[in-house]
């Protein structure tokens, strides 16, 4: 798979493929106006925060393109940013993309070079984070991570899987990854699984409940996880069951690590606990591919995001460097 593949514009439209879709099926979904985008970001036919920023900016670019009154083009600003709370990239592709068409003499030009900057700017930043974090594995490493931090998440190389991605090329051997299944929306199962079948790399999909289990026979011999929004105390919003990992991976003296880039790290966000985490429909657990696999009359709570706090994080690996948690404030 290029990185070109997941998400692009042509002539106005928002080209992506279809992330609900796999593993069975390739398919691409052409969306011609903001509305269409936003729809496609809010039900999740493309997810993980970078790619979640490139839909946004892309949108942003069709709004400017669909509207001149910057009434209308706010209104579709604030509609795009209401689609998925926690991903801090979403909204930083919104002002990016707003506050430089804005002041632009063309805005619609500017505006749609701004949201293709974006996307070249993911693929830059994940190869430096994969270069970074390569030099964090050795030969025979067993390698956790939780939900797809891979190329379907963001550009280029992924995050949480960027280093897995440059390490595996540069020759590194027994590399084998625990791909936790991620419930409820199966993304470690259907896409991380998928993205590491597509290159060859030795991994087995375990259940959620199992990765403690492997920790503890020695397994593991290091955690990366993606992150949806990074508060300024280096807390970290990411997949719900993130935490429980990062508190199990402390008790077994397993290094963990969160990638992002920095375009994912919030400074206005003082600590984790300010970070809106999402809340979604109880269809996703009660079902699996739309069959019942539930009691029906039971309330479902389906928090998709926790807070890991810093204490638990060993290092956070952005395109600048590996950065510890704390030493976040005199670094961005
Ligand atoms: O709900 P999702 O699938 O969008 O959640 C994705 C994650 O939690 C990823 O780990 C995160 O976005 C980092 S990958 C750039």
């Amino acid at each position: 798979m290029k990185s070109n593949e997941v998400i692009y514009a042509k002539n106005s439209a928002v080209i992506l493929l279809d992330q609900t879709k796999l593993p069975f099926d390739l398919e691409y979904l052409t969306l011609t106006n903001y509305r269409e985008t936003a729809r496609a970001i809010r039900n999740m036919n493309l997810r993980g925060a970078g790619t979640v920023g490139v839909a946004a900016g892309y949108a942003m670019a069709q709004a400017f393109s669909e509207f001149s009154e910057i009434e209308k083009i706010l209104q579709a600003k604030a509609e795009i940013e209401s689609t998925r709370p926690t991903a801090q990239n979403l909204f930083y592709s919104t002002n990016l993309v707003y506050f430089r068409a804005i002041s632009a003499k063309n805005r619609v030009k500017a505006a749609w070079k701004t949201a293709d900057s974006i996307l070249k700017s993911d693929i830059r930043s994940t190869k430096m984070i994969g270069e970074f974090g390569a030099e964090l594995i050795e030969d025979g490493f067993g390698i956790l991570t939780h939900c797809n931090a891979g190329k379907l998440a963001i550009q280029g190389y992924g995050s949480a899987l960027a280093p897995i991605y440059i390490a595996f090329a540069q020759g590194k051997k027994d590399i084998f990854v625990f791909v936790d299944e991620t419930r409820p929306r199966l993304q470690g199962s259907r896409l991380t699984a998928w993205e590491l079948a597509q290159v060859k790399i030795p991994h087995a999909i375990i259940v959620d409940n199992a990765a403690g289990y492997y920790m503890q026979k020695g397994k593991v011999n290091i955690v990366f996880v993606g992150a949806d929004r990074i508060s300024a105390n280096g807390d970290v919003a990411n997949k719900i069951g993130t935490y429980e990992k990062a508190v199990l991976a402390k008790e077994n003296n397993i290094p963990f690590y969160v990638a992002a880039p920095s375009s994912t790290i919030d400074m206005k966000c003082k600590t984790g606990s300010e970070i809106k985490i999402e809340e979604r429909g109880s269809k996703e657990v009660r079902e699996v591919f739309g069959k019942l696999v539930a009691n029906e009359t039971s309330d479902v709570l389906n928090p998709a995001f926790d807070i890991t706090p810093a204490k638990f994080i060993t290092g956070i690996i952005t395109e600048k460097g590996i950065h510890k948690p704390d030493e976040l404030n005199t670094e961005f």
